[in-house]
């Protein structure tokens, strides 16, 4: 459910006639809705009756107002960078409602989770071990730490999506993580806090959610009986959402799957979702410049591969919808950028709204992975984030600017 909709003929978000914040800013933009946000959050946090911690992924949608809106909620964040900390304590985010996720964080980025006090870091290889046993022994601090296990199951997602395979570079192999927490639990600034795992994003099924929970569930047992006891269980995020006609279990029936298998076990749950949440509470609107008669029809228009990476990147598919509905009927073809390359589209060979210039459209479900791949390439300035609430709309991030482009450069 989210509150994009037309009311008469003309795409709201919320009661915010979506022209009115192109004429006030110009296209393209980014808009959020914030009593989707606010249901997406609530709905899935909601879902879960064990003890737990939603924390959002920050690296889907790291705009403050958005993470200031989810901890006022109870969120907390899954950060994979000093910059994402930065932001998730700005916000005001309780950096004991914060866990540190990936593969190569330096050891200044360990030096400041340590230093705000974070609720863990998931370690995920042994020599990162030793460098936040090294950094917190020099700060004299205890450093709390859960390893991410790789279970090495298929989740069956597009394959740079995939995290849980053992050919991924993610996490420890789970036959070889009792020998890290055993060298964990001996290093004098490691306290072993939690496991965690996550197998990718984008999923439909359930079914391999289940099967790693099984198989970590079977290794916390064996760190049991050996003496090392778990109280966070962090189980990532991953969770599918509708672009087009995927049909992804929903929370409810996500939460249900996963608590069936938690019964006996006595952990704080962590959940880690991202694009679940923010994926269709967001839209990007821009407008077209021009069409033309090539081999096939293109629809050019202002927002690029810069701005949405999903569809060059991945083959994404995301609905185009008018913002004016004239009844202008459907057209085949393709929505392409200005950005001076052939992978640069949003939509390709598919059914669009017949358009002309200056139409506006709407890209649809771009809230998740949209603004925060969005790049300065051809020395575009990233655009706009507006955030619609009910009758009015707030400029949650500005539209960059020439100027902000060379900010930093120097000629020597
Ligand atoms: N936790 C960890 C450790 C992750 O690596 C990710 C996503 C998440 C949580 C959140 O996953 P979600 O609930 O959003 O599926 N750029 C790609 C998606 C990359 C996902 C990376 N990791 C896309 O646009 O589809």
């Amino acid at each position: 459910m989210n509150h994009f909709n037309y009311q008469d003929n003309i795409f709201h978000c919320e009661d915010v006639d979506i022209r009115e914040i192109a004429k006030e800013i110009g296209t393209p933009f980014y808009l959020y809705s914030k009593a989707t946000l606010t249901h997406h959050f609530k709905t899935f946090d909601q879902a879960f009756s064990v003890p737990h911690i939603t924390c959002f992924a920050t690296k889907a949608c790291s705009n403050i107002a958005i993470l200031n809106l989810f901890a006022s909620l109870g969120g907390g964040a899954d950060i994979v960078s000093g910059g994402e900390l930065f932001r998730a304590l700005k916000a005001g985010i309780d950096p004991q409602k914060i866990v540190y996720s990936g593969v190569g964080k330096s050891r200044d980025e360990l030096r400041f989770g340590l230093e705000s006090q974070i609720l863990m870091f998931n370690v995920e290889s042994q020599q990162e071990l030793l460098a936040l046993q090294d950094v917190a022994a020099e700060m004299g601090v205890q450093a709390p730490v859960s390893f991410r296990v790789n279970p090495d199951v298929d989740p069956k997602t597009h394959a740079y999506i995939s995290t849980g395979l053992a050919k991924n570079k993610f996490g420890i192999p789970i036959g070889d993580a009792l020998e890290a927490y055993q060298q964990a639990a001996a290093l004098a600034n490691i306290t072993v806090q939690g496991v965690s795992c996550h197998i990718g994003s984008q999923l439909t099924d359930v079914s391999p959610f289940v099967e790693s929970l099984q198989k970590v569930k079977n290794f916390i047992s064996t760190l049991q009986h050996t003496g090392i006891a778990i109280k966070y269980l962090d189980l990532g995020g991953g969770l599918g959402i509708n672009y087009e006609d995927e049909e992804p279990p929903v929370p409810a029936q996500y939460a249900q799957a996963l608590e069936a298998e938690l019964k006996d076990l006595d952990c704080t749950l962590i959940l880690e979702p991202g694009r679940v949440i923010v994926g269709n509470a967001g839209i990007l609107v821009t407008k077209v410049l021009y069409t033309k008669q090539g081999g096939k029809k293109f629809t050019i228009v202002d927002a690029g591969m810069n701005d949405l990476a999903r569809p060059s990147l991945y083959g994404a598919y995301h609905a185009i919808l008018p913002v004016e509905d004239r009844g202008q009927g459907i057209e085949t073809g393709d929505v392409v950028g200005p950005i001076c390359e052939t992978g640069d589209f949003l939509s390709r060979d598919k059914t669009m709204p017949a358009s002309q210039s200056d139409d506006l459209l709407a890209i649809m479900s771009a809230g998740a992975y949209g603004f925060t791949m969005s790049s300065n390439y051809n020395s575009r300035p990233r655009v706009a984030e507006v955030l619609g609430d009910g009758e009015t709309f707030h400029v949650i991030r500005q539209r960059e600017t020439y100027e902000m482009l060379i900010a930093g450069e120097k000629i020597p």
